[in-house]
């Protein structure tokens, strides 16, 4: 049997999403499930052997081909870009990108250049440019609610998928940008030297989508 094919996920919600479906497709996910603190697991009955990253390394790793295929957001896809094939739109971690502010507050009033704080600087900057609208960017990591209620920020761009988080700090949706989920993506070496292996895969996946 050929070496495993590597493919890594990424940990939390897609991982446990991608395992589900691997699970649907009656491969045994059992050492993934009970994985404790270990990075790489084996799914032997798939040929696969699973790395668990986090998002922006899922995709450093199938650049570089350290990993044949990876599991993450397009969200990530769309702010790092880079060199891969995205084969399959998977369907879960469904959300999507919007432009948020104070309830109530006018984000497009005024004309003084607004501040806009974002976990994504590069998908904010293509958002305003195809606007044509001159914005200040302020990157920030996490909770990017807290920039507008801080009065760091006018407004954030960042993921809503229940719209609890901005509901329960006053903020509200001015405008959707763009659909978000979970993507299967291919190092371009594999794609080639393990197409036939790969297609297989894909096919199993598509079938239980
Ligand atoms: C994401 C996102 C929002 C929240 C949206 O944050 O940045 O804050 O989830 O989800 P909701 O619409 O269902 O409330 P995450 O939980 O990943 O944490 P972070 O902000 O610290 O990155």
């Amino acid at each position: 049997m050929n070496k495993p094919l590597r493919i890594a996920l990424t940990k939390g919600r897609l991982e446990k999403d991608t395992v589900g479906l691997l699970e649907k497709i009656g491969y045994d996910c059992t050492a993934v499930r009970e994985k404790g603190r270990k990075l790489i697991l084996p799914v032997p009955d798939g040929n696969l052997e699973v790395v668990l990253a986090k998002a922006n390394d899922v995709i450093t790793y199938v650049e570089h081909g350290v990993c044949d295929l990876g599991v993450v957001g397009k969200d990530t896809i769309m702010e790092m870009q880079g060199t891969f094939f995205e084969l399959v739109d998977l369907g879960f971690g469904r959300c999507r990108f919007a432009l948020a502010a104070k309830k109530g507050s006018s984000f497009y009033g005024g004309y003084k250049v607004k501040t806009v704080a974002t976990k994504y600087p590069n998908i904010t900057r293509n958002y305003f440019e195809s606007k044509g609208m001159d914005v200040d960017i302020v990157k920030i990591e996490g909770s990017v609610e807290l920039a507008p209620l801080l009065e760091l920020a006018d407004g954030i761009v960042d993921i809503v998928e229940t719209g609890t988080t901005l509901k329960e700090n006053g903020l509200e949706v001015i405008e959707d940008i763009v659909p978000i989920s979970a993507r299967l993506i291919v190092n371009t070496v594999s794609m080639k030297l393990r197409q036939h292996e790969i297609e297989s895969l894909v096919d199993l996946v598509e079938s239980r989508l």
